[in-house]
C-alpha cells in the first residue's frame, strides 16, 4: 500500500482509518473520498487530500484513481442496516453497483480493494454461537443481502480477474470520534453517551441479546493488518470473521455502572432493531483470520469501557 483511496472517508469507520492510514503511510498518499453534504472537517480535512467520491459513478472513481497513483481503495460506502430497510433500492444502488464500479475501475487500474462485509450477512439459519468462517448466510434484510453479495462479488473479481480484493466481517463498531450512522449495534455507542451526559439511557434492544461487537482500534488494526498481509497465506479473502468480545445490553449496562456508579439504563424494546439483532449471531469464531493473518484484538468490555469513558469525558 502506497497510495490509498477511502470511499466514504467521513463515516463512523471512514473518518479514523483515514487519519490511522495517514499516519502509517503519510498524509498525502492518503486521500479522502466524500459526497456532497458529508464533507471532511477539521484535522480530517486539513491533514491530506480529499475529493468528492461518488460510488455510483464509476468515472468519478476512476479519474482520482488516475489523479493520485491509487493502488489500495478502502471501500467504505454503504447504507447501515436500519436505515438500509427503508431504502432498500439505493441500499443496493450503494452497496453492489458501486461495488461493481469500484472493483472494474480496480482491475484496469490494478489495485487491492477491501469492501467490509459484517455479521449482518448471516441469518436466522446460521448457528449463532461460535459462528464458523464458512456457514450457512441467508439472511433476510437488504442489508445482509448486499453484505453476502459483497463478499461473493469480491471473491468472483479475485478468482476470475486476479484482483486482490480483501475483507473482514465486521461486528459492531464502538468509538468516540464519528457517531454511528444507523446501525443495529448502534445502542453500544450511545450508551456510552448517555453515561458521561448523566442522562438514564433507554435501550432499543431486549435484554439478553448477544451481539459481538469491537473497539474502533482493533477494527483499524484489522482493515490494515489484512491489507498488509502475506497472500500466499490467505485461503479465504471474502471475508473473514473477527471477534474480540460478545455482549448484551444488560452486560455493558453494568461494566459502564462500575465505573458510573449512579448510571441508569430502561429498557424500550425497537421492533425493527430487535429482530434484526435476533437474526445475527451471538458470537463469531475468527480462528481462520488468527490463522491465515495473525489477527489478535487488544480491547476487552472492560478495558474499551475505561478508554471509551476518559475519551469521551474529554470531548464532551
Ligand atoms: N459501523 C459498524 O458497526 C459496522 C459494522 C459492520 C460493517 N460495517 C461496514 O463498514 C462500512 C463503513 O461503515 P460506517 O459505520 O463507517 O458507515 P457510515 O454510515 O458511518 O459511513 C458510510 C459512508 O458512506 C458514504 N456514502 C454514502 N453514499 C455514498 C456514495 N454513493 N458514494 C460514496 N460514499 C457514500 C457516507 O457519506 C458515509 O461517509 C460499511 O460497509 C458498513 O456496512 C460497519
Amino acid at each position: 500500500m502506497k497510495n490509498i483511496l477511502v470511499i466514504g472517508a467521513t463515516g463512523q469507520i471512514g473518518s479514523e482509518l483515514t487519519m490511522e492510514l495517514r499516519k502509517r503511510y503519510g498524509n498525502t498518499n492518503v486521500v479522502a473520498g466524500y459526497i456532497q453534504g458529508a464533507e471532511p472537517k477539521g484535522e480530517l480535512k486539513d491533514s491530506g487530500p480529499s475529493e468528492i467520491v461518488d460510488v455510483t459513478n464509476e468515472a468519478m472513481i476512476e479519474s482520482v484513481v488516475k489523479a493520485y497513483h491509487i493502488d489500495t481503495i478502502y471501500n467504505l460506502a454503504a447504507l447501515l442496516s436500519v436505515v438500509a430497510e427503508s431504502k432498500p433500492k439505493l441500499a443496493w444502488k450503494i452497496g453492489i453497483d458501486g461495488l461493481w464500479n469500484v472493483l472494474e475501475v480496480a482491475r484496469v487500474h490494478g489495485c487491492a480493494v477491501f469492501t467490509p462485509s459484517s455479521i449482518g450477512s448471516f441469518g436466522a439459519d446460521t448457528p449463532h454461537t461460535l459462528t464458523p468462517q464458512d456457514t450457512i448466510q441467508r439472511p433476510r434484510t437488504m442489508y445482509g443481502v448486499t453484505k453476502v453479495t459483497t463478499e461473493m462479488l469480491s471473491d468472483y473479481y479475485h478468482t476470475k480477474y486476479g484482483v486482490d480484493t480483501r475483507a473482514v466481517r465486521f461486528p459492531g463498531i464502538i468509538s468516540n470520534v464519528t457517531p454511528p450512522g444507523g446501525g443495529t449495534t448502534d445502542y453500544a455507542v450511545d450508551i456510552y453517551y448517555s453515561a458521561v451526559k448523566g442522562e438514564k439511557f433507554v435501550c432499543p434492544i431486549a435484554e439478553g441479546t448477544l451481539m459481538d461487537m469491537m473497539y474502533m482500534p482493533d477494527a483499524l488494526n484489522a482493515a490494515i493488518s489484512l491489507m498488509e498481509a502475506d497472500p500466499t497465506k490467505l485461503v479465504h479473502r471474502n471475508a473473514f470473521n473477527i471477534a474480540s468480545m460478545s455482549f448484551a445490553p444488560e452486560m455493558i449496562y453494568a461494566a459502564i455502572k462500575k465505573e458510573v456508579p449512579d448510571f441508569e439504563m430502561v429498557y424500550d424494546v425497537d421492533p425493527l432493531k430487535q429482530s434484526i439483532a435476533n437474526s445475527w449471531p451471538d458470537s463469531l469464531d475468527d480462528t481462520c483470520a488468527r490463522n491465515e493473518w495473525g489477527w489478535k484484538p487488544v480491547y476487552d468490555l472492560e478495558s474499551m469501557t475505561k478508554d471509551m469513558l476518559e475519551k469521551l469525558r474529554a470531548k464532551l
